[in-house]
């Protein structure tokens, strides 16, 4: 029998006895607490309709993380607080996110507005003490993880930029105690250890458990293929997996940590900003881990790229505490296979900080600017001595152009020791991009992936060391699916 938890949805605590180690957020939300403001649409992380917040008590201010509640695992938010859109409004007075989605006709159907509300409810309430009023750019930065098919995102977008006018009304946070005995404890078939060594015993323990991170990709086996996942351990509470830390020659990441917390970690390198902000949504970025994206092995992941270009090496360790380091290069062995071993675990990502200071250039390419999966990936990193025009150090990796994430070392070979942005050798680098055999689906023909890669190289290549291109500028903003 499972143990008693506790979970705080709004200001009503409710004890999770027997949930199944699958279960959902959105499954209890609407199910068990019957808050059925929060829609299900896709089920899968895209559509936004099952947005609720999740409130982070770490940092002095209390912040308001917006996730999808379809793919969060129930039991990874226990001893949290999270808030659905019936808080919103404290029966008088709206929520200014919802003030002024009315007052902007930002709703037909309805049926997306509540995740709309709370992606901007959020972005209200984490400004708060700021003096500015949120620019555009923040809103659709705050809904990209929102669709909507029937109202449109300008009326949206108005709403988001009027908010500010529509008072003072918060959140009311309540001060309820939350006894936290599932995280403590662990649920019978879902442990969440609060150090390696608790997680290492865990999986001795539970041999047959699958980890998890974030969810954003393990879970959608639940949504999509129901797969009952009767043993979980969940990584998202262990310390030295959710830091950023650095010693004198690496920059060392905790395989959970968060894109958000990667976000703010690379403010200061445009390039990688810039890729951080295209991968997927607000959402999923506030729940979604690096060791997860390196992890499931997807060969349209958009960090290994990144990561191949700056030399990372992988830190494994297994149930018996034992540590070994390969780098990023030997751990994809082919379509969705790597070297972990089963009773292994992803501790810790290494970047040479040196590399960092290199220039990187970053591309992606998808369908859709918000939300959507790599067609094609390509990062390059250059570096050269002050004075010289020469390429001293060239890595290209691409996503998308093979079964796995890919270091291309003849194409770096054909860069490497001539002067920046040469055409003959821009030729013979993209003669070796030829040798390729990219992947030919629904998302893009092997033959537009080949051209992307090839344009996109030349791209780098001429930009040098100019100020690392951004994927997104304003002049891309035609892009974005809220324009
Ligand atoms: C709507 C949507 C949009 C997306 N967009 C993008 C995108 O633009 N770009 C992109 O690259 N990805 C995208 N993804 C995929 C996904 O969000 C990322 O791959 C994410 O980084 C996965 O991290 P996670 O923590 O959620 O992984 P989880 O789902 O928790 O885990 C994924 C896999 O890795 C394993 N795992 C996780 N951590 C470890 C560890 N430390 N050690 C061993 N095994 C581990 C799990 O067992 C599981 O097999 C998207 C997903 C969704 C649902
Ligand atoms: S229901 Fe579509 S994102 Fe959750
Ligand atoms: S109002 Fe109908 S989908 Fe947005």
């Amino acid at each position: 029998m499972a143990k008693s938890v506790n979970i705080l949805i709004n200001n009503t605590s409710y004890e999770l006895e027997g949930q199944a180690a699958h279960a959902t957020l959105l499954q209890f939300v609407r199910q068990q607490a019957g808050l059925t403001g929060t829609k299900e649409g896709c089920a899968s992380g895209d559509c936004g309709a099952c947005t609720v917040l999740v409130r982070e008590t770490e940092s002095a201010s209390p912040t308001f993380r917006s996730i999808n509640a379809c793919i969060t695992p129930l039991h990874a938010v226990t001893g949290k607080q999270i808030f659905t859109v019936e808080h919103l409004s404290d029966g008088d007075t709206l929520h200014p996110a919802q003030a002024a989605m009315v007052a902007c006709h930002g709703s037909q159907c309805g049926y997306c507005t509540p995740g709309f509300v709370m992606s901007l409810a959020a972005l209200h309430e984490n400004a708060k003490g700021h003096d500015e009023p949120p620019l555009r750019e923040a809103i659709c930065e705050a809904i990209s993880g929102n669709l909507c098919r029937c109202t449109g995102y300008r009326p949206i977008i108005e709403a988001g930029l009027k908010m500010p006018q529509f008072g003072e009304h918060a959140l009311e946070v309540g001060n309820i105690e939350l006894s936290n005995t599932a995280s403590e404890a662990g649920h019978a078939s879902y442990a969440r250890p609060r150090s390696e060594h608790e997680l290492q015993a865990a999986m001795r323990a539970l041999p047959n458990a699958v980890l998890v991170a974030g969810g954003t990709d393990l879970w959608l086996e639940v949504t999509q293929r129901y797969t009952p996942f009767e043993q979980v351990i969940d990584l998202s509470e262990i310390p030295s997996l959710t830091c950023i830390t650095e010693n004198e020659d690496n920059l060392v990441l905790g395989a959970a940590v968060r894109y958000a917390q990667l976000e703010t970690r690379f403010k200061s390198i445009p390039a990688i900003h810039a890729l951080l902000s295209r991968i997927a949504s607000r959402q999923i970025r506030n729940r979604g881990t690096i060791g997860g994206n390196i992890v499931n092995a997807s060969p349209i992941a958009d960090l290994p790229p990144l990561l191949l270009c700056l030399d990372a090496e992988l830190e494994l360790i297994d149930d018996e505490g034992q540590a070994r380091r390969i780098a990023l290069e030997d751990f994809y062995q082919g379509y969705k296979q790597t070297a972990l071993a089963e009773n292994e675990y992803l501790a810790r990502i290494h970047i040479p900080k040196t590399q960092l200071d290199d220039t990187l250039h970053c591309f992606k390419i998808s369908k859709r600017f918000e939300d959507d999966i790599s067609s094609v990936m390509l990062a390059v990193r250059i570096a050269s001595s002050t004075e010289s025009d020469k390429a001293d150090t060239v890595r290209v990796a691409v996503g998308g152009m093979a079964a796995t994430p890919l270091r291309l070392p003849q194409v770096e070979a054909a860069l490497k020791g001539t002067d920046i942005g040469n055409p003959d050798s821009l030729a013979r680098a993209k003669e070796a991009l030829q040798s390729l055999q990219p992947l030919d689906d629904v998302r893009a023909s092997a033959a537009y992936r080949m051209a992307m890669a090839q344009a996109l190289l030349e791209k780098a290549w001429r930009a040098g060391r100019a100020t690392p291109l951004s994927i997104w500028s304003p002049e891309t903003e035609g892009d974005r699916h809220h324009a």
